[in-house]
């Protein structure tokens, strides 16, 4: 119930305005952003480097509603890789980035979505790396997963995220299991309703572990996107049952979360890349965290409240 009303207000621009304007927010938005420029974004990534983490880096903004917000957006993806290239930083595809299609216009126009992401595509092949597609609500599935099929006939190694909680997500897992493909799993943070997704705790893990589970006997590779300890063990255990090497799969955190749990499992040899959002446009991705965890909430009201 508390979830579905953060998630209602991160979709609210007079809640926009007063977090954004509450005198805590910056410091508390700083635990899960490490900045606005890109400065700051190349900073944590070459931090997280040097701790033995690969990262993946988005720069913040959604639904973007014209042409020229979303050419800022492309033109912002473009700056980040031609930096992380010259830094030397996507060798090996150490720094990938993760692109929400809604930010690049897929709302009122997907051919120029596509377009975007496509230079996207070609700025990160051209340093070497990398481009993963999140995911957003579930009225854009379709449609991602449509451009994602287009770009990989140019960029085959362009991956995307699945959802578990969304009800046809076991059988796109199944879709895109095959060779070359990339795939990042996760639970899901939108508010979606019953005739698509899963709403209990325990049917979410569920789905999560049967996914996992498809992904991992797949030819695909496999990017657990998990905080939880029972998904992080069962990604451990199904990649063992499968064959599969440290090197065939790889865990996925948010950037400042669970960061010692992320140093433990570096220390056993196991794949660890950190999520790093950057830029201004927060809020959304803010109170997603907040939505998906009470602690996070009731860190940011404690703040709030001794600030005040
Ligand atoms: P969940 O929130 O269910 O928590 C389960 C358990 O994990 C907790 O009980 C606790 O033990 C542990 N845990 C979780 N958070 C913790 C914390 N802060 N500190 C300590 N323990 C904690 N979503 C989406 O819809 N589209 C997308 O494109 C993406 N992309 C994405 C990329 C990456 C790399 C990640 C990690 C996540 C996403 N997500 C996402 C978000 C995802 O859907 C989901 O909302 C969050 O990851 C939370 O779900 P968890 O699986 O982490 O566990």
């Amino acid at each position: 119930m508390l979830r579905q009303v953060i998630l209602a207000a991160s979709r609210s621009n007079t809640m926009r305005r007063v977090v954004e304007n509450a005198p805590v927010s910056k410091q508390v938005v700083h635990r899960f952003v490490p900045g606005a420029s890109l400065e700051d974004a190349v900073q944590a990534t070459t931090e997280l480097v040097t701790s033995g983490r690969a990262v993946t880096i988005d720069y913040l903004g959604e639904d973007t509603l014209d042409a020229a917000q979303a050419t800022a957006t492309s033109d912002a993806y473009v700056a980040l890789l031609t930096r992380l290239g010259d830094a030397g930083l996507t060798r090996d595809g150490r720094a990938e980035v993760s692109v929400k299609l809604s930010a690049v216009g897929q709302a009122f126009d997907e051919a120029m979505a596509l377009d975007h992401a496509t230079r996207i595509c070609k700025a990160a092949a051209d340093v070497g790396t990398t481009v993963t597609l999140d995911m957003e609500d579930h009225t854009t599935t379709d449609s991602t997963l449509d451009i994602l099929g287009k770009l990989r006939q140019d960029f085959p190694s362009t991956g995307a995220v699945l959802q578990a909680y969304l009800h046809r997500t076991e059988a796109d897992c199944r879709e895109l299991s095959g060779e070359g493909s990339r795939i990042r799993l996760c639970k899901g943070a939108y508010s979606e309703p019953a005739e698509v997704a899963f709403q209990g705790k325990d049917d979410v893990d569920a789905s999560y572990l049967r996914c996992l589970k498809v992904l991992m006997e797949g030819q695909g590779y496999p990017m657990v996107a998990s905080h939880d300890p029972q998904m992080v063990a069962a990604a451990q255990a199904y990649a063992a049952e499968a064959g599969r090497a440290n090197s065939d799969y790889e865990i996925q955190m948010l950037y400042g979360i669970r960061d010692a749990e992320q140093s433990r499992l570096i220390s056993e040899g196991v794949q660890v890349r950190t999520y790093i959002p950057f830029g201004h446009d927060w809020y959304g991705y803010f109170m997603r965290r907040l939505a998906e965890r009470p602690a996070n909430l009731r860190f940011f009201l404690r703040s709030l409240v001794s600030r005040n």
